[in-house]
């Protein structure tokens, strides 16, 4: 690895080093969602968020629109795309932004989804490999946003299957879904595993999640809506970070948030 991605990579996940976990928040959901709920005006309700994150995940449309330049977070930039909600099938995306465009934009990673089981998959395990052969002659690292077949559980079965392949064709980290028995797909990819939130879920639960995630091995949360959806979403990314970062734990973050609401 090159002191470049290395170091690139290690901002975008600060707890590499320090031996904690680290918080990428994602708001990179309008690329196939439109408008989502939480993420309407994003310099309204996300800007005063960036202080508690360790990175951000996000489209360039909203980086160029919505991000203060002054920003000191590490960015984490989509760069697959060409589906929507509307389709039936999620997986026909391909590479859609440029690694000199992720250059230009001061991108610290790029993002990119593969489709494991899905009607796709070959194409975006192709378009993956070939992000990464780019990507890495300027030493961007690159994350794998693993999705698995529509008709496939997300169990460790499926999750392990997408996060070992990305790990084999050169991701530098890996975003999958928590599962049962989650530190055997940890051990099987010998590069960082962070977690997604996944859909809106009591502030509880989800902070539960974090720490199971975290207990289990995980580099990290790349969190979105349990964050952006939360009913103060300002308290609930503090309380995120107070779980994967400070280890505190999932009840006394959740008494906290609580009380700091009202
Ligand atoms: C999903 O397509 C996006 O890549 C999100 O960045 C990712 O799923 C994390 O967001 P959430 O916690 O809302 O699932």
């Amino acid at each position: 690895m090159s002191w470049g991605l290395s170091n690139r990579l290690n901002r975008v996940l600060p707890g590499l080093a320090s031996g904690t976990g680290s918080v990428m928040f994602a708001i990179d959901h309008g690329y196939f969602m439109g408008p989502t709920t939480g993420l309407e005006d994003p310099k309204k309700t996300i800007v005063p968020l960036l202080p508690h994150g360790d990175s951000l995940m996000l489209t360039r449309g909203i980086l160029k629109s919505c991000i203060p330049k002054e920003c000191k977070l590490p960015i984490v930039l989509r760069v697959s795309s060409g589906n929507s909600i509307l389709n039936d099938d999620m997986s026909n995306e391909k590479l859609c932004v440029s690694t000199e465009d992720a250059i230009r934009l001061n991108a610290s990673a790029v993002a990119f989804s593969i489709y494991v089981g899905a009607e796709y998959e070959h194409q975006t395990l192709v378009e993956f490999s070939k992000l990464i052969n780019e990507a890495h002659r300027y030493g961007i690292p690159v994350l794998a946003v693993t999705a698995v077949g529509k008709n496939m559980d997300r169990d460790l079965r499926y999750l392990s299957l997408a996060s070992r392949i990305a790990a084999e064709l050169g991701a530098d980290m890996i975003k999958t879904y928590y599962c049962e028995d989650f530190s055997r797909l940890v051990n099987v990819c010998h590069v960082p595993v962070v977690i997604a939130g996944g859909k809106k879920i009591p502030e509880a639960d989800a902070l539960q999640l974090a720490h199971n995630a975290i207990s289990d091995g995980a580099a990290g949360v790349d969190m979105g809506r349990n964050i952006f959806q939360a009913e103060s979403p300002s308290d609930m990314i503090q309380a995120v970070r107070s779980v994967v970062v400070e280890g505190v734990s999932p009840e006394d973050a959740y008494k906290n948030y609580k009380s700091s609401l009202r």
